[in-house]
């Protein structure tokens, strides 16, 4: 962890400030507003979070304790209060008679458009929580979720929150040994998945993955595999094991008692790239989680009755936990769930569909809005001025920094110059946004996340812990737990401590694992990238160990060094440098190599971790100590000129060869 390296770069200095018409009945209706709401929490801590907690969920048990600390960093929060997250998304609703209010707008990967109102996903959800208890899950009990965007991937996360079973999704594009190691490390007792995926025209195999997931092994705890069917793909199927969904939702009620829980109770675990090791299983609680994905829905994105709300992250990332299947719900919002992909029938899908949804809030991914931007500049016919986009009100972008001519072009050409934008920071294990702009107040600069929301405590210090001068690169820290953050790594309480609890930041600062700094004039935040040797693709977090782990695992590799170059649309590239056990490849050979160690870690990880560059080289660049040189790696991926002191190499030479391969 050093600080030295994360220098400013940033010269933005426009400000942005639509003037919207909503701004009265905005949640935040402007600066003096926000101002009240962050000093009201400096000023009253537990006080702030307990009404905000009372505000936004609706407790089976009121809590009287707020924050114990007692046995930081492992933070309680609302512990001995009691509530259901599916009740608050769904039951809640109905009962105050909104069940006919659409939930859902789910529109398939061919089209097709189904409508699900409150009523009918409550009775969903009951129907698959019966199915759940039927198989014998308990509250506490593991249950991985393996599907595509559906309408039965969210009644499936909801039926365990009901039942108060912890799910733990894993993203349709991982690998059957990407499953196989979250299965074993969750113990899980039931998978549910579905036999393919339609993604942009193509069917893609899930329950295939599940069986090689299970035929890797240690995977004794999973007594069955429940499968929807959507495509009629052909499958195996093991009889007595393998279930099918459909007849057994069939045969329950469409009743079911929800499980009253702790707030501390895990609702989930989901499981995110760290710099070591393997992936961490990132635990979050119910009470505190609900309570930041409710009320973030109502800061970030000013949620009301009447908006069409649109997050276009798959669930099995965190953005799909939080602005998919929890906070739209519990915020009693209609929103869109799409199968597809942005570019399928072609790369007009998202503005036709904000058109035809008359969706007012969209929010979606940098590399998604610069992959769209380069479409329409190739092709006239799928630029979003052809649509009727007049519906929106506010865009989101998440997931990576957003560079100032990607958000210029979203903000004139998507959002008409009249939608705010919110470039939403926070992380995984922050549970919902940190640090983004309040849509009707916040004045606006391209690139930058603006102001923390009220009560999250972040700050900017050195690897001693103090903070630095506006101005100055630091690392991002939030000084005080908050409701929504992660609660452990399952299984591993030193991991988390360790990882984000630093000694050398005195043991209690959280540390985000971002560079950041502070405008001197506005004091904004400036995310300027993770510290630690965790990738962003396409808004994806990879470890490069992870990588590089997959490349040794493949018999023709001896030695492998990863790392990230900057790239136009996916925001960072994977480079991969390789030694292999053989002599140096070249030409068609070095190739066809390339294509194999590609295709394998598509295989060992998943297709978003196939390096982009593959350069085959004698040895790599070590210090006599036998360390890598990640930053002379760095400089030869970009096709920089190396201006490092290379005078601690072993074998300066292998740079040159480096240079040169491919
Ligand atoms: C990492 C977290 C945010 C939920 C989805 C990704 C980067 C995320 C931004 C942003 C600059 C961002 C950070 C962070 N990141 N949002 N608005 N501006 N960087 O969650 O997979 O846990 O990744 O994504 O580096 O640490 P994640």
């Amino acid at each position: 962890m050093t600080t030295n390296t994360i220098q400013s770069t940033a010269t933005e200095n426009r400000l942005f400030t639509p003037s919207v018409n909503w701004s009265a009945t905005a949640a935040i209706p402007d600066m003096a507003a926000y101002k009240a709401l962050c000093d009201e929490a400096a000023n009253d801590y537990e006080g702030f979070w307990a009404r905000l907690a009372r505000e936004n969920l609706t407790w089976h048990t009121p809590f009287t304790q707020v924050l114990d600390e007692s046995n930081a960093p492992f933070y309680q929060w609302f512990a001995d209060g009691r509530l259901n997250a599916s009740y608050n998304c769904l039951d809640r609703h109905v009962e105050a008679g909104r069940g006919d209010k659409v939930a859902i707008r789910f529109e398939s990967d061919n089209g097709e458009v189904t409508l699900v109102t409150y009523s009918n996903l409550l009775s969903r959800v009951n129907k698959m929580a019966n199915v759940l208890k039927s198989l014998g899950v308990q509250k506490g009990d593991r249950v991985m979720i393996y599907l595509p965007m559906s309408i039965e991937g969210v009644t499936a996360m909801q039926a365990c929150a009901r039942i108060g079973a912890i799910h733990s999704v894993v993203f349709g594009g991982f690998s059957a040994k990407a499953l196989n190691d979250r299965i074993v490390d969750t113990g899980a007792s039931l998978i549910i998945t579905a036999d393919e995926q339609a993604r942009g025209g193509k069917n893609l195999p899930l329950k295939d993955n599940v069986d090689e997931a299970l035929a890797l092994g240690d995977c004794e705890s999973v007594r069955h595999v429940l499968v929807n069917i959507r495509t009629h793909g052909s499958i195996s199927f093991r009889e007595g094991f393998d279930l099918h969904l459909e007849p057994l939702l069939a045969r329950q009620s469409d009743q079911c008692e929800p499980v009253w829980v702790e707030a501390e109770h895990p609702l989930f675990i989901l499981y995110t790239s760290g710099s070591t090791g393997t992936p961490k299983g990132v635990q979050h609680s119910t009470g505190g989680y609900l309570l930041w994905a409710t009320q973030t829905m109502k800061w970030t994105f000013d949620i009301k009755p009447n908006d069409v709300f649109w997050c276009t992250a798959d669930i099995g990332w965190i953005t799909g936990h939080t602005y998919v299947c929890y906070g739209p719900l519990s915020a009693g919002a209609t929103q869109i769930v799409f199968e597809g992909i942005p570019t399928y029938p072609n790369a007009s899908r998202f503005w036709k569909m904000i058109e035809s949804h008359r969706c007012s809030i969209f929010h979606t991914a940098p590399t998604a809005i610069r992959a769209l931007n380069k479409s329409s500049e190739m092709d006239e016919s799928v630029h979003p001025k052809n649509f009727d986009l007049s519906s929106l009100r506010i865009m989101g972008s998440v997931g990576e920094p957003i560079n100032p001519e990607a958000w210029m072009w979203y903000y004139k050409n998507v959002g008409g110059e009249r939608c705010p934008i919110v470039d939403t920071f926070w992380q995984t294990e922050t549970g919902g946004n940190m640090i983004a702009p309040m849509p009707a107040a916040t004045p606006l600069m391209p690139g930058s996340c603006t102001m923390p929301l009220p009560g999250i405590m972040t700050a900017i210090v050195d690897e001693t812990g103090h903070d630095v001068e506006n101005g100055q690169g630091g690392l991002l820290v939030v000084k005080r737990p908050w409701p929504s953050m992660l609660r452990n790594v399952w299984g591993n309480p030193q991991r988390y401590k360790s990882g984000y609890f630093p000694e050398e930041l005195g043991g209690t600062y959280y540390l985000a694992g971002d560079g950041a700094m502070r405008y001197v004039d506005t004091t904004y935040f400036q995310i300027m990238g993770r510290i630690d040797d965790i990738l962003n693709v396409s808004g994806h977090r990879l470890g490069t160990m992870e990588v590089e782990s997959a490349l040794v695992s493949h018999h023709l590799v001896a030695e492998a060094a990863v790392v990230g170059r900057p790239d136009d649309v996916s925001g960072e590239a994977i480079c991969a440098f390789v030694v292999l056990k053989r002599t140096l490849p070249k030409g068609a050979e070095a190739l066809e190599i390339a294509k194999e160690l590609r295709n394998w870690v598509g295989q060992e990880i998943g297709p978003i971790a196939k390096p982009k560059d593959i350069r085959f080289g004698d040895n790599l660049p070590k210090t006599r100590s036998g360390k890598i040189m990640r930053r002379l790696l760095r400089s030869i991926a970009k096709g920089e000129e190396i201006s490092q002191d290379t005078s601690t190499l072993e074998n300066p030479a292998i740079l040159e060869q480096l240079k040169q391969a491919l």
